[in-house]
């Protein structure tokens, strides 16, 4: 058997939610880290384990496998009451996480007032986020007014810093009509989580670099994708962060050159949530194959919003693109099952804009609203992929589309997952 590389990158290629948290959990057999970089609770990681259900959102979803730590970086926006209770939800579910966390004292924290914030401003910018707070929160960072994991945890001039915070948005919540919180009341929740950051903190950079100088396995977590990256998503239909591996050196503290192997996730099928351009979006009875009922678990509905999520075909394009961009080794397959029982397929491989075929991304959302996808249309396959064990097992139609996929992203597809759970994967 190939020797697992130390350091390896699982990140996502499209608008997010290609099953990241299942390749993680996968993947997590070989590491004794997983650390995320950025975003905070907009992520939804849903895995299935034993039978049962678990959402993540802030922890990361490699601390499911016993004997694993987990790192929550700088580039990451915490919200420290959500991640407090799902660190409870873990323990009462037998899954003691706490001794097993490392939090950076760099990363910014979410407070309520950056989420009522986003509620006032979302209904004018109609980004469609998942009102979590992370836009007002990477906002305050970038202009040096935020509020950071260690001012808490030394409680450094919490109610100068609140109140300085809540004058800066005074305007704005007058305007709305919305009345002006006090420093107090924003601070309270926060407060009462503090204790538990001395058992947590810890600088994650150190601790990273000293792992692996002694060997240990690390994974890097992905939140969102790679189309919602703050400088190369569609813009400003994306999330407030840098959500491909130009996120990992800053968000985690350490030496990129470390990574060694990159990789992408892709779903069969591509989605999103929120607003903004999506080329191959298949609108009414047509998306409904692709997005199910919402019978099951794994339906097309949002971990984190419980929105349907909008679907279409592959959109082999924004594949390639990502795959060139961000130097992905290997691609992880998701949902190939859901497409057992398609008569046909739809791939697609370009876009046309004003009767040209586009060399680059289009870089602007005006543009790509406009664009035309090219499809290649290839026979389906009745079913099969649900019940794989093997590659050969694969229907012969399933076995093209993939040979498709890894000639879009010019890399091999390593892993085929075939149902949601750990062991519905094929490994090649
Ligand atoms: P993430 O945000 O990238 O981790 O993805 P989500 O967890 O938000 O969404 C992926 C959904 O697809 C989850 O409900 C997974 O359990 C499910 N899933 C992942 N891989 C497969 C698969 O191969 N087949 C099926 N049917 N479901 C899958
Ligand atoms: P995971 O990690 C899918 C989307 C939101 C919205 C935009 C901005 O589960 O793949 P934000 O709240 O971040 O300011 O919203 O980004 N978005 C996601 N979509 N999966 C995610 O995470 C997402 N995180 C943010 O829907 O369009
Ligand atoms: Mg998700």
């Amino acid at each position: 058997m190939a020797t697992e590389p130390q350091c390896r990158l699982v990140m996502g290629l499209f608008w997010g939610d290609e099953g990241k948290a299942k390749a993680i959990d996968v993947l997590g057999e070989h590491a004794d880290i997983v650390a995320r970089y950025g975003g905070g609770a907009n992520a939804g990681h849903t895995v299935y384990f034993e039978g049962e259900k678990y959402v993540f959102h802030q922890v990361p979803t490699g601390l499911l496998r016993d004997g694993v730590t987990g790192v929550l970086g700088a580039g990451m926006v915490i919200d420290l009451p959500e991640l407090i209770n799902e660190i409870r939800g873990l323990t009462q579910r037998g899954k003691d996480v706490i001794s097993r966390i490392v939090l950076s004292p760099r990363a910014h924290l979410v407070t309520d007032l950056s989420r009522r914030i986003e509620a006032i401003g979302e209904s004018k910018q109609e980004i469609g986020t998942t009102k979590r707070g992370i836009g007002p929160t990477y906002s305050e960072k970038a202009s040096r007014r935020g509020l950071r994991v260690d001012d808490l945890l030394h409680e450094r001039n919490l109610s100068g810093k609140m109140s300085a915070q809540i004058e800066y948005y005074r305007p704005i919540f007058e305007r709305a009509g919305v009345p002006v919180p006090t420093a107090d009341e924003i601070l309270a929740p926060l407060l009462e989580s503090r204790k538990l950051l001395s058992q947590i903190v810890g600088d994650v950079s150190t601790y990273l670099a000293d792992s692996l100088h002694s060997g240990k396995k690390l994974l890097i977590e992905g939140a969102q994708g790679a189309m919602l990256d703050i400088d190369w998503g569609t813009y400003p239909y994306v999330t407030s962060s840098g959500t491909a591996i130009s996120g990992v050196a800053g968000g985690l503290g350490i030496d990129p050159r470390k990574i060694e192997q990159v990789v992408g996730m892709v779903k069969a099928f591509t989605t999103r949530v929120g607003n903004g351009p999506m080329p191959t979006e298949l609108f009414g009875d047509e998306a409904l194959p692709l997005r199910g009922t919402g019978q099951n678990e794994w339906d097309e509905f949002g971990a984190t919003t419980g929105r349907p999520r909008r679907c279409g075909w592959l959109d082999g394009f924004v594949l390639s693109n990502n795959c060139k961009r961000w130097g992905v080794d290997r691609i992880f397959l998701t949902k190939l099952d859901i497409l057992d029982g398609m008569e046909e397929i739809r791939l697609c491989s370009a876009y046309k804009l004003d009767g040209k075929v586009c060399r680059s991304y289009p870089s602007s959302a005006t543009e790509l609203n406009r664009v035309e996808p090219i499809y290649e249309e290839l026979d389906g396959w009745e079913k099969g992929v649900a019940t794989a064990k093997v590659f050969s097992d694969l229907p012969e139609n399933a076995q093209y589309f993939i040979k498709r996929i890894e000639q879009l992203g010019g890399c091999p597809v390593g892993w085929v997952s075939t149902g949601p759970g750990r062991l519905d994967t094929i490994a090649r």
